[in-house]
């Protein structure tokens, strides 16, 4: 068995944030030197990956003047065209500035609304100058730490017309970008609004301007909330709403450790590979877009460290795709997919053509059936499961 090696065409993406975390947390200061933005996209090259995303002030440090902005791009833009490096998204931070204490978009100083909301807008410019396809909103201050801070039905107000108007500016522009937003349920802020992919989806459904937003689904962030993260992409992608993703590791409902991908529940991230690779067992919807880590290396890594860790993402996806295809390709695999009606699921309740008269006269679906022997059979899932777990074990490679 070997390790297998990332290249460009896996279409793997980091964000500049990820590697350049210089690891401060609420209890210590930082461990690591921050790095030049040109320094991280010829590194990121060097180790296989495919794209980088950022956020305005990650790349251009918050007051930086016109001059120095515009010195900064060009160097960006130069290392981008040497090294081939794609800057598939870009983000914007509404959220270290202490202006964004109560929020952007949902702050309750209408000042800071129109603040963020500028700052928001002439960063889409960026995004569309560098080529980017994606423009992710992670909300992270829009939320409260006590409900009476909030007319919630307000902030909702104030959320869906910022969101309208930077989409109905891309639109205006005639940009080849799409919004996608990040649910999160908390931390920075007690609650945050849009807390999981299901509130997201449902937002999105009232928006003027929602055909070009989707979402930007991150593993953790679902796992800190205890649900299921391939179940939300899915969902997401029943709806076409997956835009972009977001992967690391979490370890269950604690603060969001944003560990490398693979490294919190591994079993959920083969599911996870498996639905993106393999796309649902029946057809449908999938996922074609970049495979963006949003992980932060360990506070007690060195640069070296960094590195590894950025790789080991990389290698965790691989393995799993690999292991995610030898699984659906296993003969024993499909015929319990059949057995199990994982496959017959597909086929609709009633019959094509089947009005619903027809459908509460036939005796043969109620009045007639004994009940105990439609429950007189297994599905096998245990089966089923266990043979996905030996493959995620290299067990049959
Ligand atoms: C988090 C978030 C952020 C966002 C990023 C994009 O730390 O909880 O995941 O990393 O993804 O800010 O806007
Ligand atoms: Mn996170
Ligand atoms: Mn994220």
């Amino acid at each position: 068995m070997s390790v297998p090696t990332p290249t460009r065409e896996d279409h793997f993406s980091f964000g500049m944030w990820t590697v350049n975390w210089p690891a401060q947390d609420q209890f210590g200061s930082a461990t690591r030197k921050v790095m030049d933005p040109v320094y991280i996209v010829h590194k990121l090259a060097e180790i296989g990956a495919w794209g980088i995303t950022f956020h305005d002030d990650d790349l251009v440090p918050f007051g930086t003047s016109d001059a120095g902005r515009d010195k900064i791009i060009a160097d960006f833009k130069a290392a981008l065209d040497e090294t081939g490096i794609v800057c598939e998204m870009v983000t914007t931070n509404t959220f270290s500035h202490p202006m964004f204490k109560d929020g952007a978009f949902t702050s309750n100083d209408r000042r800071v609304r129109r603040y963020g909301l500028r700052k928001v807008l002439r960063n889409v410019d960026l995004a569309a100058e560098l080529g980017a396809e994606t423009f992710v909103m992670w909300g992270g201050r829009e939320g409260a730490e006590y409900d009476s801070a909030k007319d919630y039905k307000a902030a909702l107000d104030r959320y869906a017309e910022g969101i309208d108007t930077v989409a109905g500016y891309i639109k205006s522009k005639g940009y080849g970008l799409r919004i996608a937003l990040e649910p999160k349920p908390n931390e920075p802020r007690g609650d945050i609004m849009l807390p999981t992919v299901g509130h997201a989806l449902a937002f999105i459904a009232q928006l003027d301007n929602g055909d070009i937003v989707g979402l930007n689904p991150e593993v953790g962030h679902e796992q800190m909330a205890c649900l299921n993260y391939t179940y939300g992409i899915a969902q997401a992608l029943w709806c076409n709403k997956l835009f972009h993703i977001d992967l690391n590791g979490q370890k269950s409902i604690k603060y969001d450790q944003d560990l490398v991908f693979g490294h919190g529940d591994l079993m959920s991230a083969f599911g996870t590979v498996d639905l993106i690779e393999n796309g649902f067992p029946n057809g449908g919807p999938t996922y074609d877009g970049p495979r963006h880590f949003d992980y932060k290396p360990s506070r007690t890594e060195d640069e070296e460290g960094v590195w590894a860790s950025a790789k080991a993402n990389m290698t965790m996806y691989l393995l799993l795709k690999e292991r995610a295809q030898a699984f659906r390709a296993d003969a024993e695999v499909k015929d319990l997919l059949a057995s199990a009606g994982v496959i017959g699921l597909a086929e609709p309740t009633l019959a094509a053509g089947e009005t619903l008269e027809s459908f509460m006269a036939d005796r043969s679906t109620f009045e007639d059936v004994d009940p105990d022997a439609l429950a007189d059979h297994g599905f096998g899932f245990v089966r089923l499961n266990q043979l996905a777990t030996e493959y995620l074990l290299g067990a049959h490679l």
